[in-house]
């Protein structure tokens, strides 16, 4: 028989159990976690008592199964994983607390809300059972596109030109979000700058750039940026990002990937399948997601948390390799770490590579 996976949950926002699904880009991990076969959801843990009600009130568990004490939870439930999908500042002390508990953990991004916290979690004991929600790594888009770099088809990739342009200038959003430092890195960065590196399979050496916000902007911190980066195998990645285009004109993220042998071209929303390539000399357009018939952002999403769902069953109970690791998690902080600094110092900077 197959072993089912005890899991908890601590935060249940719109991540965990989407508000209103009709506005949401995702089923959710409540519902994607009572979906499978493979987890059981034994209790959830949230500050505010009106989302644990509604897993009452759902009839996704019963009263004495939710909690506003996070260590009251681990205290008397018995486990096998916990999924944190709560703020980024409360990450992690929930990850040390579930580390002691010897507890698997799949933790949303970001990771760690700083460098400190994370190289604070690979001294500690069973940082092994970290797997982190880099989500934009299982789109289908990112799968076939990783794997087309990797066959040599596209060639050596020389250069990198990456634009968001998004409005998440919207009053409605929670509070903490317009105080968060620097959403432009941690908040969206985080997702291309690991899709790069994951892309690439190369870690990014030298950074520079700017940060920038416009006059109307509701965030304490800068809600732009402007990134120079060079790997390690000297492709050279140009991102523009911003959080504060207050009019859709356009789809949110461009991508083109110039290799030797050819160019790559996606055009979407939140990394949703339109992958072109082109031959060098060729006018021919090969569209490499052609397979793919799944291809909203709703449906890519949920397609993407399900792969990253069971991979952390795997990652438990076959002993697979997490889609991300800890230490995999660690290098896109560093990164953004290093990215904030050049930004702040207005300098190039060395990422420190072991
Ligand atoms: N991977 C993705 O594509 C993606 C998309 C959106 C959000 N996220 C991440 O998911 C996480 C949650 O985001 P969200 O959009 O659901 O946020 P949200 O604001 O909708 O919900 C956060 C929930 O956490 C609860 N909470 C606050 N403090 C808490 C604490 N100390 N302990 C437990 N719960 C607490 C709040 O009451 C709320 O229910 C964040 O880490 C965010 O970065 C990831």
């Amino acid at each position: 028989m197959q072993k089912i996976i005890s899991i908890a949950i601590s935060g249940v926002g719109n991540r965990a159990l989407p508000k209103n699904q009709n506005k949401t880009n995702w089923i959710g991990w409540i519902n994607q976690i009572k979906k499978s076969n493979k987890f059981n959801l034994v209790a959830a843990h949230d500050i505010s008592m009106k989302p644990l009600n509604k897993l009452v009130e759902k009839k996704f568990l019963k009263p004495n199964k939710i909690y506003t004490n996070f260590n009251k939870m681990l205290e008397n439930e018995k486990l096998d994983a916990i999924l944190i999908s709560n703020p980024v500042k409360f990450h992690y002390y929930c990850i040390k607390k579930s580390l002691e508990k010897k507890l698997y953990i799949l933790v949303e991004k970001p990771f760690v809300s700083n460098l400190k916290e994370a190289q604070a979690l690979l001294k500690q004991k069973n940082n092994k059972n970290i797997s982190v929600v880099q989500n934009w790594r299982t789109k289908d888009s990112s799968r076939i596109l990783r794997n087309f770099i990797k066959s040599g088809k596209a060639g050596k990739i020389g250069q990198i030109f990456f634009r968001y342009i998004r409005n998440r200038e919207n009053p409605n959003y929670p509070k903490y979000l317009f105080k968060e430092d620097s959403p432009a890195l941690y908040a969206m960065g985080i997702h291309h700058l690991d899709l790069f590196r994951y892309l690439l399979n190369d870690e990014i050496k030298i950074v520079s750039g700017r940060f920038f916000k416009p006059y109307w902007s509701l965030y304490s911190s800068s809600t732009g940026v402007n990134l120079t980066l060079i790997t390690k195998k000297k492709t050279i990645i140009t991102y523009t990002s911003t959080l504060s285009s207050l009019s859709k004109v356009s789809s949110q993220e461009s991508c083109i990937i110039n290799g030797s042998k050819g160019s790559i071209f996606n055009e979407s929303d939140w990394f949703e399948p339109h992958l072109i390539f082109k031959k060098k000399g060729s006018n021919k357009k090969q569209k490499l997601t052609a397979k793919v018939k799944k291809i909203s952002t709703y449906d890519q999403y949920n397609i993407s948390d399900l792969f990253i769902l069971n991979n952390l069953y795997d990652f438990i109970v076959k002993k697979r390799k997490p889609i991300c690791s800890a230490r995999d998690a660690f290098n896109t902080i560093k990164l953004l770490h290093y990215c904030k600094k050049a930004c702040m110092q207005k300098k190039e900077i060395k990422v420190p590579i072991k």
